[in-house]
């Protein structure tokens, strides 16, 4: 765990703004799920979009996990960084012909979301193994947002759609060696869950599918964003999916392979971001804190009105007062916290931007032209700088491309 004075350091060290992971952190939060989830056969597939730092992965894939990946691109980096294709599940939506090409070649197991697809793989490729992605029909999330389940939403398909999903699966001769459902993000509730589990369970006969090898319940485990928010009962919860599955795998007759696949879960308590306040003003109803960062390097607080903690490390026992603590982005949206109360920022001070491993790297961009932030990967007490940032020049440069001046 990084503490505020190896934080400040790095700071010093990289320059502001900066993400920093603890990759010891994300290595025992995997290996803590198999303590909670005592299933013989459990695997995790790590949602790479949570967090695609190389360093990271490569942590986990030693630490044994396995990959979600929902784009060509996760999976070609999941393959890069020597994840064998077994241990890659291939989740995407709207897929286009060419990407199931392109994946199927690269010989990783394709988890199909709909009718139309599941339709244009039994005419592309007859006999292919595939998994296939229920809605579970349970809507939770932490915003509305993040919640798969449920007709308003694009994924999977429809429990009710069974029937034609046999007919297809027979014309083609399609191969369903896994199910799959994903119920959404930061579930409030355990019981959605276990709820869906029995929805996707309901259809996983071996009448429906004799060759399964795996039930896949997707990602959504919470973790705590703000202070004092109750911190899920892993271990109870635990019980309760490994009890459900295993009345399942005795009802189909054999027992199966179990599959989840956290993010946030695995990721997101072991990264912060740091930032610097350089402006504080003092306009009529509101103290500002002018950041150097914005929403474009951690947007979720804009994005989704997510909370996350800040912590004033270089002045934590200032005086408290109330913040709209801003970025550095031509929009008045632009904004890590609104009144949010805090030890006094001084111009000069540096922020930690907590709950920062999940969602924040990977769902950055470089609007108004500020380089995404230098990622520092600590462990065993040592930190090790994985991706720098682009200087203001380069960044200009890289927008060029292939125009010739
Ligand atoms: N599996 C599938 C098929 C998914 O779509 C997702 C997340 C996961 C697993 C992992 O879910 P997790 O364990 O991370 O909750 N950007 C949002 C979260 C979007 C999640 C998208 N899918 C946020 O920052 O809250």
């Amino acid at each position: 765990m990084a503490d505020s004075e190896q934080l400040l350091k790095l700071a010093q060290q990289y320059g502001t703004p900066l993400y920093v992971y603890d990759g010891d952190g994300v290595v025992q939060h995997y290996r803590a799920l198999f303590d909670f989830i005592p299933w013989p056969r459990l695997r995790v597939h790590y949602a790479l979009k949570a967090n695609y730092n190389p360093m990271l992965l490569k942590l986990l894939g030693e630490a044994g996990a396995s990959i979600d990946a929902v784009s060509p691109g996760e999976v070609h980096l999941a393959l890069q960084l020597g994840f064998p294709k077994e241990r890659i599940l291939f989740t995407a939506n709207n897929l286009t012909d060419a990407e199931f090409d392109e994946v199927r070649d690269l010989g990783v197991l394709m988890n199909i979301g709909s009718l139309s697809r599941l339709a244009k793989a039994a005419d592309r490729a007859p006999g292919m193994a595939v998994c296939l992605r229920f809605n579970p029909d349970v809507m939770d999330g932490d915003n509305e947002k993040t919640m798969t389940g449920g007709d308003l939403t694009k994924f999977g398909i429809l429990l009710e759609d069974i029937g034609r999903v046999l007919e297809i699966v027979r014309r083609g001769n399609l191969r369903v060696v896994g199910l799959h459902e994903h119920t959404g993000s930061g579930l409030q509730h355990t019981e959605s869950v276990f709820r869906s589990m029995k929805q996707l369970m309901s259809v996983a006969t071996p009448e429906n599918f004799p060759e399964l090898e795996f039930l896949d319940f997707g990602g959504g485990f919470k973790v705590p964003y703000k202070p004092g928010e109750e911190r899920v009962d892993y271990y109870a919860m635990g019980r309760e999916i490994v009890s459900l599955f295993g009345d399942f795998c005795r009802r189909y007759g054999r027992e199966l392979e179990m599959r989840f696949e956290p993010g946030k879960y695995m990721v997101a308590e072991s990264g912060w971001m740091l930032t610097e306040v350089n402006t504080i003003k003092h306009n009529r109803s509101r103290v500002i804190a002018g950041c150097n960062a914005g929403f474009p390097q951690l947007i979720r607080p804009v994005l989704y009105g997510a909370y996350h903690q800040i912590e004033n490390l270089s002045h934590p026992a200032g005086e408290l007062h109330c913040y709209d603590v801003c970025g550095n982005i031509c929009e008045t949206g632009d904004r890590f916290a609104e009144q949010r109360e805090l030890p006094e920022l001084r111009e000069g001070d540096i922020l930690a931007i907590g709950n920062a491993g999940a969602y924040c790297y990977s769902m950055g961009g470089i609007y108004n032209l500020r380089p995404m932030p230098s990622e520092v990967v600590i462990v065993n007490g040592t930190a090790r700088l994985v991706r720098r940032a682009p200087s203001h020049r380069e960044l200009a440069q890289s927008v060029l491309g292939e125009y010739q001046l």
